[in-house]
């Protein structure tokens, strides 16, 4: 096995006007060189910010975080900013970010914000850089001369490809895409998932997928990481957990998902999710659980195994 990101313990809590906010309690996860693996839930259950840690660019009002990053065997946590912003962010560990579809300056051509990172890195000029773009472009399904438009003038899926591309430019091994598809329409949604499918299969890059549909994550993932209310709750390969999902939310997160199961309308899973200034008791899911016992109240569920599935939950220990 060759593992390429190993996330140990990884604890992230926010400062707010209510109080310490626990965005993020122990995540462990582990993911092998050219592997794509989702990260699924609900909005609010501390997704992004576990991409951000990766990423180091978590907001400034962290008040503690705690944890391991090992990226090819070395703990990015603990080097240097300077050296990270030199040696790994868009070098080796780049990400698409949420919602980031009109962060591109509007009076830049797209081609120059596109080749920015690679400038920077190489120290070379614009007409230097110029052809590596297009061919980048060209690859990703974008005509050569869009280099030269602004960002008004292009589509919600031509500024998502230019993005991917800004992601891309610098050959990373791993790429983060934070709800890439999102903000697009579903016929634009298709097209960047199997863009996003032809580039794993070309360039063996291992991507984290991060999104709240787990049917759009088991189209491309080789693996699901289910996240609720800031822990991770199962973890599992693709087709495990899809086929037979083990945690409660899960199963629940799989019945609210109308495509899987044409037949039948979607379920609504009852309650909301918990507020994380004051998490619930023992295991975080307990308040919205269907079958909840006693014990759920009170005792934190380790990670269990059941066969190749790791799950949270008092039912399988
Ligand atoms: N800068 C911040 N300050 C305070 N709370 C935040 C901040 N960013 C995110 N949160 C909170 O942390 C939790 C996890 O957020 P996030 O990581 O964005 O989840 P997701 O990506 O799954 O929607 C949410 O409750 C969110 O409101
Ligand atoms: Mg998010």
């Amino acid at each position: 096995m060759m593992v390429l990101l190993d996330v140990r313990n990884l604890t992230i809590h926010y400062m707010t006007e209510r109080g310490v906010l626990r965005a993020v309690e122990d995540v462990s996860f582990q993911l092998e060189k050219g592997e794509t693996m989702g990260l699924v839930g609900e909005s609010g259950c501390g997704k992004t910010s576990i991409a951000l840690a990766i990423m180091r660019t978590l907001p400034d009002n962290v008040c503690f975080s705690s944890g391991e990053l090992l990226f090819d065997g070395e703990d990015i946590l603990a080097i240097p900013a300077e050296r990270y912003d030199q040696e790994i962010r868009w070098r080796k560990i780049s990400m698409v970010f949420q919602g980031a579809l009109n962060s591109f300056n509007p009076v830049l051509r797209i081609g120059f914000q596109v080749a920015e990172p690679l400038m920077q890195s190489r120290k070379i000029s614009w007409d230097k850089a110029r052809g590596e773009v297009a061919r980048l472009f060209s690859m990703l399904g974008l005509p050569e001369e869009t280099i030269w438009r602004y960002p008004h003038e292009l589509s919600g899926g031509m500024k998502q490809r230019a993005m991917l591309a800004m992601a891309l430019i610098l050959r990373p091994k791993l790429v983060i895409l934070d709800e890439p598809t999102s903000a697009l329409d579903v016929s634009v949604q298709t097209q960047i998932m199997n863009l996003l499918k032809r580039l794993k299969r070309d360039m063996g890059l291992a991507m984290i997928f991060i999104t709240h549909d787990i049917t759009l994550a088991s189209d491309i993932c080789d693996r699901i990481s289910v996240m609720y209310a800031g822990e991770l709750v199962e973890l599992g390969d693709a087709d495990d957990v899809l086929t037979n999902p083990l945690h409660p939310y899960t199963r629940k997160l799989l019945a609210a998902t109308p495509r899987l199961r044409g037949d039948r309308p979607p379920e609504y899973i009852p309650g909301s999710p918990p507020d994380l200034v004051n998490p619930p008791s023992g295991c975080r899911f307990h308040p919205r659980c269907p079958v909840m016992f006693d014990r759920c109240i009170s005792v934190r569920p380790p990670m269990f195994s059941s066969g190749r599935v790791k799950v949270r939950c008092l039912l399988y220990g």
